[in-house]
């Protein structure tokens, strides 16, 4: 069934109160539901309650039971008739098994723990309730537990805590601030509790709780650390400050996401909290901190004011990434995020919105909510956030959103409401500028200049897609002479036509333009410039950015043309950059990596357009390498041995870049079949003290197994040995066996005695990298097969992960007809088997 944005109404009943008793046993759960209902509709309407997998006990209207033909219950709906006209109480008692929840949304059982997932429709799997987010209520909740669950936590501030008679756990919880059903949060279990404070600019003072299972307890101080972080800066740069005396955070094994933002009481999978040297890479504490910040950045952007409709989630999600990507570029390099967070976007995103379930920022439609938690929504809705403020400046920006939060506290609202606010605070019009929530797909311009008089004339063009009009979008640009020489600077254009051009007085004999720096608005320029005007703004653009970007689509021009002809000429423009880049290695390490760090094989896809066997696009890009490692060879080797590891490790920094660029350089080599570095990749590897010089070593051993096996294997060995016991480092050996095995290899994985598809980490981590990052395995002969047995199990164990796991076999538009016509064929399988609207209405986009 298809929910449609433009059938919104507003409900016909609210609840003000909800008291909820939540009596767990093993093997049962039972939840007693107190709701204070309140009419919102003009003529008296029946009220319909949500709910799913319940077993209904009682119903009763104002302290009466009611009798079984005073109620209809369905499947997913609880109708009660003929209620009573203004307010009344409703009073439920259902029995659900959360030991049986291998969805993973509502209530369900983590190793021995109990927690649950909401967000967006998972409530519905506890209680009856109105399971939408312009429901608000003021929440009180009673868990009631056996003595071996000790630890009994739900949203809000703790108000009771008893033993029974009988020796039952009873804890109350009461939350004063007014909220959605899908920010309800309850955990039980018997976890470790770690405690800090935090004081607020206004003087609060808040504990901060961090529960684990006893196993995890020592992985929390860099995460406790970043809570404080996080709280500081939201004061300082948005003037947002916590609202409860406790802020708890929950870490769970079992977690179909990353995290989720239940009001006082985030819940984290383990990989996204959980950090020391040994457990996470640098990419896993940058990852953490961003997280951490996210999750409570949602406080304001997200509960405080929330989303009207589940059309609008990218008004939480998009402003709340955009908020999280400026915290980390605040706390780190802000040069280096931006790259990341551009490149991710390239890959990923537009990878989305050129495939079959390409959405705009605001969807009108959706099967299944759960499938639209996407880059689309999230990096896509951020950068248009950052238009915004770059559009309207940023204090403008900072008073829009003050407003925001002002106006709709309280609330549930909608994109359009921000926008408002965003309009009203700078005085600008941003009509036109809303296209950017309703028009899907990347938007692609054309750039050229041609003389005008003494002077040029650049023209913009936007191609657009049928019946779609023209976007609003901030075009900053600068000049440049033919020898790199700052002609113009801070031209700040803006784009709102099909086409349109500027004139400068600069004549445009090799004029070259600066465009969209910074990535300031996120689309697709084509601009027609070789491989040395690039490489002249690759080395004086004055913006960082696009000084990275002119190499960038230097080594996408170059890759992307090797794959039609093998000519090791095509190489020279890219071994030019990263000779450049290396001889400066120690001024920036970060930026270095960043510049020799090759795109992902989706961009020169994107790039080749129709018909490409993304095996080819590999080899090409591992020939590439191979090359650069030969011809490189003897400026890396003496870079390696300067980048020798420091003790003891620190995240992040100076450390975390000069990591990054020897696993880069140390990769090169053995693309080209170096053997020399042999001895020292042992060595690092024997002799690390942290997880990313560990894991950079078996990546090098990865991609030198394909010469030479043994030093992978004994590397896997070893790792295995010592840190099977971590379920998190399980996760990292199967992944890198996902990245560089064959077809076999992966078949067995999946075999193994420690793979599960029931979790989701353990799923993604043999899927997930497999389907994405090893092409030749993937679409080897039984790849697509591999994966869909894979999907069609999920399909009713766990059909969001099914659902997200299927999608790298439904991008299928531009391979090879052979390859379209094997993924079509294994589509249409799965399309008979799944019944889920999950993955139904992922493969069904895919097959129309
Ligand atoms: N709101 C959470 C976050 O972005 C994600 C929750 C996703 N849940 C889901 N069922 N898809 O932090
Ligand atoms: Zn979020």
């Amino acid at each position: 069934a298809v929910t449609r944005l433009a059938d919104y109404r507003a409900p016909d009943w609210l609840i003000s109160q909800v008291a909820l008793t939540v009596t767990i046993n093993d093997g049962e759960t039972e939840i007693a539901a107190t709701l204070e209902l309140a009419q919102n509709s003009a003529d008296l309407q029946p009220l319909v309650l949500d709910g799913e997998g319940l077993e209904t006990l009682s119903v009763a209207i104002d302290g009466v039971i009611l009798d079984a033909d005073a109620y209809v219950v369905t499947a997913t709906t609880l109708t009660v008739l003929t209620p009573p006209a203004g307010h009344f109480t409703l009073q439920t008692r259902v029995r659900i098994k959360p030991e049986s929840n291998t969805q993973l949304e509502g209530l369900y059982k983590s190793g021995d723990m109990y927690c649950t997932q909401c967000e967006a429709e998972g409530f519905r799997r506890i209680t009856w309730f109105l399971d939408r987010p312009d429901v608000l209520a003021i929440w009180t909740v009673r868990i009631d537990a056996p003595a071996s669950m000790p630890t009994l936590l739900s949203n809000g501030n703790r108000v009771g805590d008893r033993t029974t008679a009988d020796g039952r756990r009873q804890v109350d919880w009461s939350d004063p601030h007014p909220k959605p059903a899908y920010l309800f949060a309850l955990v039980a279990g018997d976890l470790v509790l770690r405690n800090d404070r935090f004081t607020t600019a206004s003087g609060r003072e808040v504990d901060l709780h961090v529960y684990t299972r006893q196993a995890d307890a020592d992985k929390v101080d860099f995460a406790i650390a970043s809570i404080k972080q996080a709280m500081a800066w939201d004061e300082r740069r948005f003037g947002r400050e916590y609202d409860l005396d406790v802020f708890q955070v929950v870490a769970v094994g079992d977690f179909n996401m990353g995290a989720m933002e239940n009001k006082g009481l985030n819940i984290f999978n383990t990989s996204c909290v959980l950090a020391t040297p040994d457990v996470a890479t640098d990419d896993a504490y940058e990852r953490v901190e961003a997280i951490i910040g996210h999750e409570y950045f949602h406080n304001w952007s997200g509960n405080r004011v929330t989303c009207r409709d589940w059309f609008q989630l990218s008004l939480k999600e998009g402003f709340t990434v955009y908020r999280d990507a400026e915290f980390t570029a605040d706390l780190r390099s802000r040069p280096v995020k931006r790259i990341q967070d551009v490149d991710f976007l390239r890959t990923h995103q537009f990878a989305e919105d050129a495939g079959p379930t390409s959405h705009p920022v605001r969807p009108a439609e959706y099967e299944e909510i759960s499938n639209f938690y996407t880059v689309t929504i999230y990096e896509k809705g951020a950068e248009v956030v950052r238009m915004l403020e770059t559009l309207i400046g940023r204090d403008q920006f900072r008073a829009g959103s003050d407003l925001y939060f002002e106006r709709f506290d309280g609330q549930a609202v909608t994109c359009d409401d921000f926008v408002d606010c965003m309009q009203q605070a700078s005085g600008r019009d941003l009509t036109q500028f809303r296209r950017w929530y309703s028009q899907n797909g990347t938007p692609h311009i054309n750039v050229s200049v041609a003389a005008d008089g003494d002077g040029s004339r650049i023209t913009f063009r936007q191609q657009l897609r049928d019946g779609q009009a023209p976007f609003h979008m901030p075009m900053p640009c600068s000049l440049y002479a033919a020898d790199g020489a700052l002609l113009e600077q801070g031209l700040s254009w803006e784009l709102d036509q099909v086409e349109q051009s500027f004139r400068v007085n600069q004549p445009s004999d090799d004029l070259l333009v600066s465009v969209n720096q910074g990535f300031a608005a996120p689309v697709r320029i084509h601009y027609a410039l070789d491989a040395s005007q690039r490489d002249v703004l690759a080395r004086h653009d004055l913006d960082g950015f696009n000084r990275w970007d002119a190499g960038r689509q230097i080594v996408i021009e170059a890759w992307a043309a090797y794959v039609g002809n093998a000519d090791a000429g095509l190489i020279d423009p890219i071994e030019h950059l990263f000779d450049a880049a290396l001889a400066q290695f120690e001024q920036d390490p970060a930026l270095t990596a960043e510049i020799i760090r090759l795109p992902d094989d989706s961009q020169i896809l994107d790039e080749l357009g129709a018909d490409v066997d993304p095996v080819r696009v590999r080899q090409a890009g591992d020939a590439i390498r191979a090359e650069l490692g030969r011809r490189m060879g003897e400026l890396i080797q003496p870079i390696l041995l300067a980048l020798e590891p420091v003790k003891p490790y620190q995240p992040g920094g100076d450390q975390a870049a000069k990591r990054s660029l020897w696993c880069l350089l140390a990769q090169l080599l053995a693309h080209a079949a170096d053997d020399s570095i042999a001895d020292a990749l042992t060595r690092r590897f024997v002799g690390a003290d942290n997880l990313t010089d560990r894991m950079n070593c078996m990546t090098v051993a990865g991609v030198m197994a394909r010469h030479n096996p043994s030093m992978f294997q004994s590397m896997l060995t070893i790792f295995h040995a010592d840190w099977q016991h971590e379920p998190l480092l399980l996760d990292q050996w199967f992944q890198q066996q996902a990245r560089f095995g064959d077809f076999d290899a992966i078949s067995a994985l999946l075999e193994h005695a420690d793979f599960s598809l029931g979790n989701p980490n353990r799923a993604r981590s043999v899927l997930g990298v497999f389907t994405r990052a090893n092409p030749e395995a993937f679409h080897a002969p039984g790849g697509y097969e591999l994966l869909a047995g894979c999907v069609a199990s999920l399909d009713v164990s766990n059909p969001q992960i099914g659902a997200r796991l299927v999608i790298p076999l439904t991008r299928y538009k531009n391979w090879s007809t052979s390859q379209r016509e094997r993924a079509i064929h294994v589509l249409k399988g799965l399309d008979k088997v799944c019944q889920s609207a999950d993955c139904r209405e992922v493969i069904g986009k895919a097959l129309k």
